[in-house]
Order: C-alpha cells, then structure tokens, then sequence
C-alpha cells in the first residue's frame, strides 16, 4: 500500500476528491498525513477522514529554507512514500526538493509547459487562448518544470472568469491526480529511486 502525504494551501477540493478515492478499500494508496503552510480551509477534510494533519505557517520562518526544514522535519515524522502538492502555493526550496525527488508530484490547473506559477489560470485567460488545461508532475527545482505524467486539454468558453474556467479544469486536475497516484501505487508508473535519505 503506497503512503501518501497531501501538502495543500486552500480549499483541499482536489484533496477531497483524492480522499474520497482513497476511502475506497480496492483503491492501492493510503493517505497517512496532511499538511498545509496555514490554517487552510482545506484541513477540514483531514478532520472529516479521521486522518492526521499538521501547519507549519510560511509566516513563522524568516527565510523559504527555514521554512522547508520545518517542513521536512513534519515529513519525516511520517515517512510517506509519496508527497502530492495539491494547490501548495509555495515553491519548496531545494533540500526539500533533493531530500524527497522523485517522489513528489503536484496538479498544475494549466498545460505545462504553458502557464506556469502561482496563476496559471489567470495567465491563460489573459493570453487569450481558445484552450488550456490541466497537468500532473513530477517536482523539480524549477517552477512547474518537472517531468509530465499526466495532462489533458480543457477548453475556454467565451465570457469564462477566472472562477468559472477554474472550475472546468478542477474536475479534470482531480481525475488525471487520482489516476496518476493509483497507477504510482501500482507500479504501472515508476517514479525512480528515492536517494537515500541524509
Ligand atoms: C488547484 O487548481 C491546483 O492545481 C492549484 O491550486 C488549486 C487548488 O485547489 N495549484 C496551483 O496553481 C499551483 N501552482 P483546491 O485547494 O480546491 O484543491
């Protein structure tokens, strides 16, 4: 049974969806902790499934890295086999990056490589284009710059805001997540070897 560790930084809608797939007992992983960088509304979901949580606040540290070794010490208390950034909306600093790859994954509303960062709806939209998408990776170093495992196409309407194309590519960010955490876990997608840990 893979192990999985949820970081989120708002809602939790798409960790909601991976929740209630989870819940499933023919589903292969297990989510064993959630984490956010505040108190998101989305940690109401970790109380809901019984299932524990923890914040380590972006606020409390005074640089990315103090910030990402508080993060990493969370982590490690539970070990998981797989880390999902599910709307994360903070770039982790490169230890925690080394100290987890190529286990981490995280769901972009966007078709990587286009859009990238924190506001990728709202760069598709003002660019004009007649379809974005959504897409799930692999974490690197970069921004939203990691291997591609999943993604597919959704189209913009005209008169779409922000919130309401947001909405079209959330239902597809949770199919393509569920789908690529399930097919981890069955080792029909190998993320490679985790670097022993330091
Ligand atoms: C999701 O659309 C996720 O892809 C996005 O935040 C949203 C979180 O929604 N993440 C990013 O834009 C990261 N660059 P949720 O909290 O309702 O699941």
């Amino acid at each position: 049974m893979l192990t999985v560790a949820v970081l989120i930084s708002g809602t939790g809608s798409n960790l909601r969806a991976l929740l209630d797939a989870a819940d499933d007992p023919g589903f292969p992983a297990r989510i064993i902790v959630i984490g956010a960088d505040r108190e998101a509304d989305g940690l109401a979901h970790a109380e809901a499934f019984g299932i524990p949580s923890f914040v380590v606040p972006w606020e409390a540290f005074d640089s990315r890295e103090e910030w990402g070794a508080e993060l990493d010490a969370q982590l490690r208390v539970w070990n998981p086999d797989l880390i999902v950034l599910s709307g994360l909306m903070r770039l982790l600093p490169h230890d925690v990056v080394a100290a987890w790859a190529p286990n981490i994954i995280n769901t972009h509303p966007a078709y990587l490589p286009e859009f990238p960062g924190a506001h990728g709806v709202r760069d598709a939209l003002a660019a004009g284009v007649g379809e974005t998408g959504a897409s799930v990776i692999v974490v690197d170093d970069g921004v939203d710059s990691g291997p591609i495992l999943a993604q597919e196409r959704v189209p913009v309407h005209e008169g779409d805001t922000e919130a309401t194309l947001h909405e079209r590519i959330k239902p597809v960010e949770r199919r393509l997540l569920i789908d690529v955490v399930r097919r981890i876990a069955e080792g029909e997608l190998d993320l490679g070897a985790r670097p022993s840990p330091n």
